[in-house]
């Protein structure tokens, strides 16, 4: 049955639980998320990534990435970054303030390669062209899309502090809306 919290305390644990469940359930609306960032040339940049890890302990996420795509020289370049998570089935929408991180070197990163690069998703980061490369018109002139040694990853790690939640829900008895931030928890007009 439908849980509708009427207390911010077990609303902003409830919402972390989900969050840990979206980490491992590629079924739920917030496994996949909308990662925004700035860049300093084009202005405001989104894509959709995939929510790997969450610690709600010491409130941080983690994405993957290859470390030659843009999301990681725009955050190289200003941390800050939002993510968007909508789930139909909670009627949820989250919107997370981050400083993020990005490595591709250490052992954050090496023990999460390790646990990776035996399964199908690792071509992901051995792709021998950079992402957002132009490609020739002509397919047959197209490089491989194969990859050749795990050696060579272009894995890459995103850490995220999240800094404040902004939680949504649409629901038909009226909507509601919190903050969860370094000032506290407080109700907001939706
Ligand atoms: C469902 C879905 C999940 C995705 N997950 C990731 C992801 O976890 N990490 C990632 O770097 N790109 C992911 N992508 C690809 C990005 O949306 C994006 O196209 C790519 O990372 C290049 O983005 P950038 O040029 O802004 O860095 C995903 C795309 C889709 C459609």
């Amino acid at each position: 049955m439908e849980t509708r919290f009427e207390s911010l305390g077990p609303l902003e644990a409830a919402l972390w639980r989900e969050l840990m469940m979206a980490a491992h359930d590629r079924e739920h609306g917030w496994h996949s998320c909308v990662l925004a960032t700035h860049d300093a040339h084009d202005g405001p940049d989104a894509r959709t990534v995939v929510l790997r890890e969450v610690d709600p302990e010491r409130r941080q996420l983690f994405i993957y990435t290859d470390a030659r795509s843009a999301k990681h020289r725009q955050l190289d370049a200003d941390a800050r970054a939002m993510l968007v998570c909508w789930s139909p089935q909670l009627g949820w929408q989250l919107r997370l303030r981050l400083i993020c991180e990005v490595r591709s070197e250490g052992l954050d990163v090496t023990s999460r390669w390790a646990q990776l690069r035996s399964r199908p998703s690792a071509r992901d980061y051995l792709a021998p062209l950079a992402p957002g490369v132009a490609l020739p018109d002509d397919p047959a002139r197209q490089p491989q899309a194969a990859p050749t040694s795990v050696e060579r990853t272009h894995f890459a790690l995103i850490g995220a502090q999240v800094l404040s939640v902004d939680w949504l829900e649409l629901h038909r008895d009226g909507h509601r809306r919190a903050r969860f931030d370094a000032h506290g928890a407080r109700w907001l007009q939706p």
